[in-house]
């Protein structure tokens, strides 16, 4: 029994040599490190660094297991071991760590040279090591990692009191760096997600090379650093939001909100207390406080979707976000800053809504200092064949199916067409012949579109428009009028009355 005597005394030697103080500091700087590192590298060299000074180890690693199903282990920070010799099978370092992954509980060593567990292990290394420790980190009853350390003969020894530190430093360290997997995990799929959104926002993803669309694209290029506000006009599908969206994410803004708010068919309150928040009891439903999406917006871009919609009691309210940055949430009395850039759309005329009372002026002039009007797809048809090329390689990049073709006929069909719901309309269309085409390439019997030319020359009324497709009908037809109003969808009778209105006279 001589063995034991010897590690007894050797204990009980060491265990004065460190004070309860060292260790509980060791305890609140890992608590401190929990809360402050998130960088799981920079965590496991703080954790090995703290564990080996304060039981005054010589050499030690960490081991983690990775966090998939395989669980490979692995060494990720060591000190005075080569991590690659660190676990290797000659070293008694694999053994122990082995033990502790297979009991889930830590090891204590106080002389290894006379442990019975370790007899026959003849390296060099192991010839000077006296004192081994080591602890699992465990997490809800998942094994992390294992912590390893030992000390050489002319150091001092551990001791159960270290163990005893070890076993809680490592409940910290489990939380850590659980902590910090996840964190780093978040971050990545953060940075994902924005690399992703800032791809789909890009300008690249705007397609047109016509003239008009040329001049919206040079706007965009002298506008994009500055937070000047900016009105897009345009009818229904022609880009305001993608342009929105562009603006937000090419520019310095990036990295902050882009919200969009649509103002059309919203009741007063309720828009109101989504764009300036409300004050508990505000009015019957306002349970708590709630923060303004102008609020949730700051540093970023505001989009107010329809802003012709806005109601005039609420236009006072955003002409003071325009000019001083201010604001109150429904209910308050305290006045509220926030920094965004506004950007607005609407598919009415808003010098019309100005015209007729019911668009404040000054908000106008505000909201207006940049505008651009954004082409109808009739006014660029030179775009068709790009854009149909766009969205076929979209659907065919997000589906991993064939690439689809388009045959000639169908494309002159498509560029024919007067597209009332512009780019929108045309992105339905391809999506839906591409499902009805099934493994075939897109011919004319895909396009479920009016069949008819559309009207030559620009700034037609509907009156003349209505006349010139009713007259290329018919004369499509061969003058039979039954079917002229059936492929119109019209009635026999309105077809009749349309003709005598312009007075063509039956053949
Ligand atoms: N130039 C373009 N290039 C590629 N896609 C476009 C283009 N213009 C519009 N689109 C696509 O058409 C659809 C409609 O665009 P968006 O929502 O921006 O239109 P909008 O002007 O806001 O319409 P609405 O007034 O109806 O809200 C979107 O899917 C958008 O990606
Ligand atoms: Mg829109």
């Amino acid at each position: 029994m001589q063995d034991n005597s010897t590690t007894t005394r050797i204990a009980q030697a060491a265990g004065g040599g460190m004070l309860p103080q060292e260790q509980l500091h060791a305890l609140y700087e890992i608590s401190q490190v929990l809360n402050s590192i998130t960088d799981i590298d920079r965590l496991l060299e703080r954790v090995m660094d703290i564990a080996i000074q304060t039981v005054d180890a010589e050499r030690g690693f960490l081991v983690l297991r990775e966090d998939n199903e395989e669980g490979k282990l692995s060494v990720r920070t060591a000190r005075n071991i080569a991590p690659e010799s660190a676990l290797s099978i000659s070293d008694i370092s694999h053994s122990i760590v082995q033990q502790v992954i297979d009991d889930q509980r830590g090891v204590l060593t106080i002389d290894a040279q006379t442990d019975p567990r370790f007899a026959g292990s003849e390296s060099v290394i192991f010839k000077q090591i006296r004192a081994v420790m080591s602890v699992p980190f465990i997490l809800r009853g998942k094994l992390l990692g294992v912590i390893y350390l030992d000390s050489k003969t002319r150091r001092g020894g551990f001791t159960d009191d270290s163990l005893g530190f070890l076993k809680a430093f490592s409940n910290l360290g489990a939380i850590a760096i659980e902590n910090a997997r996840l964190m780093e995990s978040l971050r990545d799929e953060n940075y994902m997600l924005r690399t992703e959104v800032q791809r789909t926002y890009h300008f690249r993803e705007i397609i047109g090379n016509s003239q008009r669309m040329l001049q919206v694209f040079e706007m965009l290029g002298k506008i994009i650093n500055s937070d000047i506000a900016v009105l897009l006009e345009g009818e229904s599908g022609t880009g305001k939001e993608l342009v929105a969206r562009a603006l937000h994410y090419s520019g310095p803004r990036r990295d902050r909100p882009f919200i969009a708010q649509f103002c059309g068919n919203l009741s007063e309150t309720l828009l109101e207390s989504e764009l300036f928040g409300h004050k508990r009891g505000a009015f019957t439903g306002a349970i708590s406080d709630k923060k303004g999406l102008l609020e949730v917006a700051n540093g970023g871009t505001f989009f107010l979707d329809e802003v012709a919609d806005v109601p005039i009691s609420i236009q006072s309210k955003l002409l003071r976000v325009l000019q001083d940055g201010e604001f109150r949430r429904v209910g308050d009395t305290e006045t509220r800053k926030v920094d965004v850039k506004i950007v607005s759309a609407t598919n009415k005329s808003l010098t019309r809504e100005v015209e007729k009372g019911t668009f404040r002026e000054d908000l106008y002039y505000r909201l207006n200092v940049i505008m651009i009007h954004m082409p109808p797809l009739r006014d660029r048809t030179g775009d068709i064949p790009l854009l149909v090329q766009y969205f076929l390689n979209k659907h065919a990049a997000k589906t991993s199916e064939r690439l689809k073709k388009i045959t000639p006929d169908a494309m002159k069909i498509l560029e024919q067409y007067h597209w009332p719901g512009n780019v929108r309309e045309l992105e339905n269309a391809i999506e839906r012949a591409i499902v009805l085409a099934e493994d075939r390439d897109i011919s004319p019997n895909e396009l479920i579109i009016p069949r008819v030319a559309k009207p030559m020359g620009t700034a037609k009324t509907l009156k003349e428009y209505e006349r010139e497709l009713v007259l290329k009908t018919l004369e499509e037809m061969k003058g039979n009028k039954t079917h002229t109003a059936d492929a119109l969808g019209v009635s026999l009778r309105w077809l009749h009355y349309k003709l005598a209105e312009w007075k063509i006279v039956e053949k």
